[in-house]
């Protein structure tokens, strides 16, 4: 992807950001708060789009199936790739009227899942996002933390090729941390890509992955 993009029009969000990130690999977005990690992860989901003109590209191709093209795809397209992405939004957006259950089904409905085949795979993501006694609380019943794991259970749910999880062990204790890094671990292990943003330095020692680095909405280093 080749990224440009300004907020409003006036103020900078990421600029002139190039990388390639290939299918099964797992990368670290790091930076500074405000370096431009959640804007670069909205360009791959495509809820942002490159400045018009000469503000880039962003292409997200699978085997098989014909490339997504942000200078070339519709709403339709859109929504479509987005069925390959599973987000752990950094500000979670769950729904707030439904159980932490159901906004795991959600997930799965959207994707056109249902019966048998939904329910197991509801109870094992939140058996492995360590929710199974809080599957009928409301999201504003839950902490911080819990609210973080059911916006990862919701994201692994459907078995998307890429999962972009942006802080996602932002709220967590160190031994939840764990608990969700053994799950982004186990999903790497299984071919899926991953791309997190964090912040957390331990959890960068601990795995030899490739860092993309930002600095002011800039690329600093490509690897370690
Ligand atoms: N919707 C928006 N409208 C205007 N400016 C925005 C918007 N979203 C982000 N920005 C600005 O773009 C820059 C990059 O923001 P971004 O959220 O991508 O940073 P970040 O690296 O994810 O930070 P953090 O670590 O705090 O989450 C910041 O200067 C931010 O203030
Ligand atoms: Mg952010």
């Amino acid at each position: 992807m080749h990224v440009n993009h300004t907020y409003d029009g006036t103020w900078k969000g990421i600029e002139d950001i190039t990388f390639r990130i290939e299918a099964g690999e797992f990368v670290f977005l790091t930076g500074t708060s405000g370096a431009g990690k959640t804007t670069l992860l909205k360009h791959i989901y495509m809820e942002e789009l490159p400045d018009s003109g000469r503000g880039g590209r962003v292409v997200v191709s699978f085997p098989g199936v014909e490339a997504y093209d942000s200078s070339r795809v519709n709403r339709s397209g859109i929504q479509t790739l987005r069925r390959e992405i599973g987000v752990v939004f950094q500000d979670f957006r769950l729904l707030t009227d439904r159980d932490v259950w159901e906004n795991v089904a959600f997930a799965l409905r959207v994707r056109g899942h249902g019966g048998r085949f939904l329910r197991r795979r509801v109870e094992e993501v939140l058996e492995r996002a360590r929710l199974t006694h809080r599957r009928h609380a409301h999201p504003n019943e839950l902490s911080g933390g819990e609210q973080q794991r059911v916006s990862i259970a919701r994201a692994i749910a459907g078995e998307p090729r890429i999962v972009l999880a942006d802080e996602p062990t932002g709220n967590l204790d160190r031994e939840n941390a764990e608990g969700v890094l053994e799950i982004f671990r186990q999903l790497h292990a299984a071919g899926t890509t991953i791309v997190m943003a964090t912040h957390d330095l331990q959890l960068l020692e601990r795995l030899p992955h490739r860092r993309i680095q930002l600095e002011d909405g800039r690329l600093k280093t490509r690897w370690f």
